[in-house]
Formats: C-alpha cells, structure tokens, sequence
C-alpha cells in the first residue's frame, strides 16, 4: 500500500487496486521526466545496472516500444521477447519461461498476455516486479495511465469532466483500466456502444451508459474511442461491420460536439470503422500525443516498481 507520496508495490497490475494518490504519483512522476526532456535537460539514470524483460505474448506496437524508449531512457538494459521466438513455442509454461527469465537476471518483468490474471500469476511466482502491459480484457494500466496523463496535462484535472468510452467496451482492458482510473480522479463516465459489446450493470459502478450514440458524445470534454477486440470475440455480436460502422462509427460534421471535446484512441485505429480519418486526424484528436506521453507514464512505472534512485 501506499501512503500518500511513496510507492511501496512491487509490481503494477491493474488500477482497480491503486489509490488515487498512487496514480497521481506516477503521472507526477512521469509529468516530471517530460519537463525534463522539454527543457532538454538530463533524465537521471535511474535504472543504470537494471535489466528488463520484455516479454510480449500477444502483438504490439506502441507498448512494447514505449517501454523499451522508457527503459532506454533511464539506463536501463531492455531486452524485448516475443511468443513466436520463445520456447513457448516447445510447449515451455509461462511460469517455467518466467523463473528461467529471472533466473537470467531480469530485475523486472514486462507481460503482455491474452489471459486474464496472468501477471498477478507471474507476480506471486518470481521474485522481480511484474508490469502488466495488457491481459486478455481484464487491465492495460500503463495505457490507462497515459491517457489519464494526456487529460489532465490539457485539463489540469478530471474532475468533474465527462468523458465518453465508446466501442466495445466488453472486449477492452483499456476501457476497465480507464474506468478504474478515471473514477477514482473524479470523472464522468459514459459508456457507449451496441448494447451486446457493453456489460450489463455497469451504471452500479457510478456511470452512465447510454445506446444512442448522439446523446452519448454531445456534451462530452473527451471521447474516447475502441476498436472492436475481434481476437477476443468466439461470436458475433452485431450483424456487420458496415453496419457498426454507421450506427457507432464518429465520423466528421455528423453530431454536433463540444469545441473543445478531444478525440482519444489507444490504437491501433481501424479507420472507417470506430472513427473515420477526418476525426482521428482533426485538431481534436490527441491521439499521437497519447503515444508520446506514453513513454514517459511507462519511465515513471519502471522507476517505481524497480526502486530507481533519482
Ligand atoms: N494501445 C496499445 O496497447 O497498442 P499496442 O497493442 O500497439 O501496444
């Protein structure tokens, strides 16, 4: 637990368990590394000697990059590991290929993996901190955090802001990661999507959901949006894309939003689908300072969890 301004986690599973006093020292952790690269001054070396482990089961862009950037940045060595190049692929457990990981040298441990709970596995079985970087649809904490950063580096603060999560909420650990989160901060939320890709009972958590897409982002400060999890999904849950595409698809000039609302998207985007080009890329859109902000939420998550001095 934490008490105020010290981390005292060994690993970073999820936000459902982290107070809010935790997120705000990670954001203010990473909000501190970016003033640093703005200003073009040093970032400390905080993980010099430190090794980190990579170790992505699932495919990846922008995280599995963002923390080798994050780790690099400290000075630490950063080593990435993908399934199809692993033993896994000889029938290795996760939790064999994990010990012998540690067993390596590794001083922490990065997992992507398409199950749920897999880190915590991994985390009550090696010694080294564990950082879920997804887990089937259950967190995707460091990509919460970066979009929580985002907001409140344009707001100030959540709270009391509305923001919208619109897709497929069901499928995503970026939306429960963000709901977590983004309550504790004192947001609004509303989720929006088919009625088949959104929970049911999600209005006990202190939200709203609503199935009109109109009312869901016309007076929100920020809409974020999800691109449907097909890897995740054993059927279907509306009838086609096109027909997804038109009935919850945000497409430029056809509601009338906020001026100010910002345009959110973890990626990958499948434009024409969740969003269409000319909203992704619009001056609203923050999308890619979400991926740049990233680097910096992930050096404050590898700075904490493996004890980096500054
Ligand atoms: N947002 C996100 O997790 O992207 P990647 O799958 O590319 O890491």
């Amino acid at each position: 637990m934490v008490i105020k301004n010290k981390w005292e986690r060994k690993s970073l599973i999820g936000l459902e368990e982290l107070s809010e006093e935790e997120i705000n020292l990670l954001l203010d952790k990473a909000k501190y590394f970016k003033k640093l690269k703005s200003l073009n001054q040093k970032i400390p070396e905080s993980l010099a000697g430190k090794r980190i482990v990579n170790l992505f089961l699932e495919p990846s862009t922008r995280t599995r990059i963002a923390f080798e950037v994050a780790a690099k940045g400290l000075n630490a060595d950063i080593i990435s590991i993908a399934e199809k190049s692993s033993s896994l692929t000889k029938g290795e457990s996760l939790r064999d290929t994990a010990r012998n990981i540690q067993s390596l040298g590794a001083d922490a441990i990065v997992l992507r993996h398409s199950s749920p709970g897999s880190p915590l596995f991994l985390s009550e079985i090696v010694e080294v901190p564990v950082i879920n970087a997804g887990d089937g649809a259950h967190e995707h904490p460091s990509q919460a955090l970066l979009d929580i950063f985002t907001l409140r580096e344009k707001w100030g603060s959540l709270k009391g802001k509305k923001i919208t999560i619109l897709g497929d909420i069901l499928f995503s650990r970026v939306a429960r990661s963000n709901i977590w989160g983004m309550l504790k901060l004192g947001a609004k939320i509303t989720l929006s999507g088919p009625s088949t890709l959104v929970p049911k009972k999600m209005e006990d958590w202190g939200l709203t959901v609503s199935y009109n897409l109109e009312s869901a982002v016309e007076d929100a400060d920020a809409i974020m949006l999800l691109r449907i999890q097909h890897e995740r999904q054993t059927e279907t849950h509306f009838p086609s894309l096109k027909e997804y595409s038109k009935m919850f698809g945000l497409r430029e000039g056809e509601f009338e939003l906020k001026k100010n609302a910002l345009i959110l998207h973890p990626g990958p985007i499948n434009r024409g689908v969740e969003i269409d080009s000319k909203m992704a890329d619009s001056s609203q859109s923050v999308v890619l300072e979400q991926v740049s902000n990233g680097v910096y939420v992930r050096m404050a998550i590898l700075h904490f969890c493996c004890n980096g001095k500054v």
